[in-house]
């Protein structure tokens, strides 16, 4: 039997990409399962799916840059459940352009989700995890290590939740809470059909070539290997780990592969 069973597992961002599969995956191992995102419809499908009958999956409309809505969601959960184990900081969005391409409304877009959502997650969640010595889990980026020209708000948010993590993981081991930061690098999901302002385009086609792209569903398949081996950090796709070895033991190579090969990110339309 799973170590998962009967667990109760609260997913922020559910309704697309890595945290749905995410879902898909602790359901077949036999958790309970506590959707948050804010579009309703997609997450019902995604809930109805993995279990018609209800009894294992509570899905929550809730927008992490709300003060208050994380706390309604765990009172919810609580009421379903009564305990939460496992908490996943996933919802995410990439906001793209140089600097001058944007404004401080976008910087404060990009981190209200990307870094104050996360920790509004953890507020939220911090006495369940306590009770259940559980774990926390940042989903972050292999751009938490990287800055590309373009990816100053992007990187910046992911930068700040490596440090995050890095004093949590301190700070809450004596809760018995594992701290586990998890760095993919380029998933075929919907994030970069996302425009800078959190709105999907059907129309829009991902930029990365499809030999880069690590499916959802094998991420979330190695993310839960991690969170059960309560691993302090996890890098995804090999050349995200590449890029992470290069970045800590040869800076000056990575830096001049990425200007030979001319690499930036570009703003988003929209
Ligand atoms: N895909 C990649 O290549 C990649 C690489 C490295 C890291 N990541 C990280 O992985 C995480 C998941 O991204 P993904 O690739 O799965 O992207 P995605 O397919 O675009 O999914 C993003 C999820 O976040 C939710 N979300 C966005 N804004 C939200 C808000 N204000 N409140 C609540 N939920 C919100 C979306 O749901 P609603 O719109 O319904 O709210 C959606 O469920 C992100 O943190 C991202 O930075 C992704």
């Amino acid at each position: 039997m799973s170590k998962f069973n009967n667990q109760v597992v609260l997913i922020t961002g559910a309704s697309a990409g890595i945290g749905a599969a995410l879902a898909q995956e602790f359901a077949s191992q036999g958790a309970n399962l506590v959707l948050l995102a804010r579009r309703k419809e997609r997450l019902t499908a995604i809930a109805t799916a993995i279990d018609p009958t209800g009894n294992k999956v509570l899905t929550i409309p809730c927008d992490v840059t709300k003060d208050g809505e994380l706390e309604q969601a765990v009172a919810l959960a609580h009421s379903k459940f009564t305990k939460i184990d496992i908490a996943i900081a996933n919802a995410g969005l990439s906001v793209k352009g140089n600097l001058e391409d944007l404004s401080l409304a976008d910087y404060r877009l990009q981190w209200e989700i990307n870094v104050f959502g996360v920790l509004r997650t953890i507020y939220a969640t911090l006495n369940d995890l306590k009770q259940t010595q559980g774990s926390l889990v940042v989903i972050s980026s292999v751009k938490s290590y990287l800055s590309l020209e373009g990816d100053s708000a992007y990187s910046s948010s992911k930068f700040a939740l490596r440090a995050l993590c890095e004093s949590l993981s301190k700070e809450l081991a004596p809760y018995g809470i594992s701290v586990t930061h998890v760095c993919p690098g380029y998933v075929a999901t919907e994030i970069r059909r996302v425009d800078n302002q959190g709105i999907f385009h059907s129309d829009w086609q991902d930029h990365v070539s499809p030999k880069l792209l690590m499916s959802p569903e094998e991420t979330a398949q190695q993310i839960v290997q991690g969170i059960e081996r309560r691993q302090r950090e996890q890098v995804l796709t090999y050349y995200g780990k590449l890029v992470v070895l290069l970045k800590r033991y040869l800076p000056w190579l990575l830096s001049w592969l990425i200007s030979q090969m001319k690499i930036k990110e570009k703003h988003k339309k929209g």
